[in-house]
């Protein structure tokens, strides 16, 4: 039997393997400062630029809600942290969690940063904190790791402070689940030719089910509202013509805040 620990390792060394080839690990503070912006040249320049109007709009919201009031923001699943850098630019209070503490790709990239802000490696599931701590919990391409997303999202739920909001960010989104799993079947195949993997490692179901947030938002009290973000004219181009190729709705991108 294969135990958590064992998985966990085999999963984030796959992980970074993936995220090597795809061009997201670097070595300059350079770019690690500079994100969600990427110059052209960048391998992942479309899906950056996606995620710089996803995390704008995110941005604004919160500056909005909290109107220079220092939030305490838990950035989870935070990777090498670029949000977490980010929001405390903007005055917030973030502390980044991620299982991943590799240095280019996890929390260890904190070290490119000209800005400290706190950094805890746990497990969103198991999250070391005490209840109504935080005023923005946010999952920023996080939440589609986790194996049952409801209870992650009702585990969480307490620790957020009255007033305070939970936002999921540029996970993959569907109406429906069967388009999901098309999608991620895909992902799978490319994973396969591209990357020789035969046996991806996936903790979660690696997409979000509009009708699955919204019920567990409902239960837990929160009113949920999705802002989609698009890329530009080569990430539509790029859609459509995944959709005419494999006959499947691409999945849709931005921010769900639940306040
Ligand atoms: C696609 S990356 C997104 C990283 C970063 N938030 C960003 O937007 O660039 C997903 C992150 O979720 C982390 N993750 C996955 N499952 C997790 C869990 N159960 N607890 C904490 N972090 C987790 C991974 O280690 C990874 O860093």
């Amino acid at each position: 039997m294969t135990s958590p620990t064992s998985s966990r390792a085999a999963f984030l060394a796959q992980y970074r393997a993936v995220r090597d080839r795809d061009g997201y690990r670097r070595d300059s503070s350079g770019y690690y400062r500079a994100l969600p912006s990427t110059p052209h040249t960048d391998p992942q320049h479309i899906v950056w630029q996606v995620r710089a109007r996803s995390f704008e709009r995110f941005r604004t919201m919160v500056r909005a809600r909290f109107r220079g009031a220092a939030p305490a923001l838990l950035d989870l699943g935070a990777g090498n942290g670029w949000l977490s850098y980010r929001m405390t630019l903007d005055g917030c209070r973030a502390v980044a969690v991620d299982i991943h503490d590799d240095e280019r790709d996890g929390l260890g990239a904190g070290r490119y940063y000209d800005v400290r802000f706190a950094r805890v490696q746990a497990d969103f599931d198991r999250l070391p904190f005490e209840p109504r701590r935080f005023d923005v919990v946010v999952f920023n391409g996080s939440l589609h790791y986790a194996p049952n997303t409801r209870a992650t999202l009702t585990r969480v739920a307490p620790l957020v402070a009255p007033g305070g909001v939970i936002a999921v960010i540029d996970s993959p989104m569907f109406e429906c689940a069967e388009t999901g799993r098309a999608m991620r079947d895909r992902t799978r195949q490319r994973f396969k030719r591209d990357y020789g993997i035969a046996e991806p490692i996936e903790p979660g179901e690696g997409f979000l089910l509009f009708s699955a947030l919204a019920d567990t938002a409902r239960a837990l009290g929160f009113d949920a509202q999705f802002f989609e973000s698009c890329g530009g004219t080569r990430w539509a181009l790029g859609r459509l013509a995944g959709r005419v190729r494999h006959g499947i709705q691409p999945a849709r991108f931005g921010v769900w805040w639940a306040a």
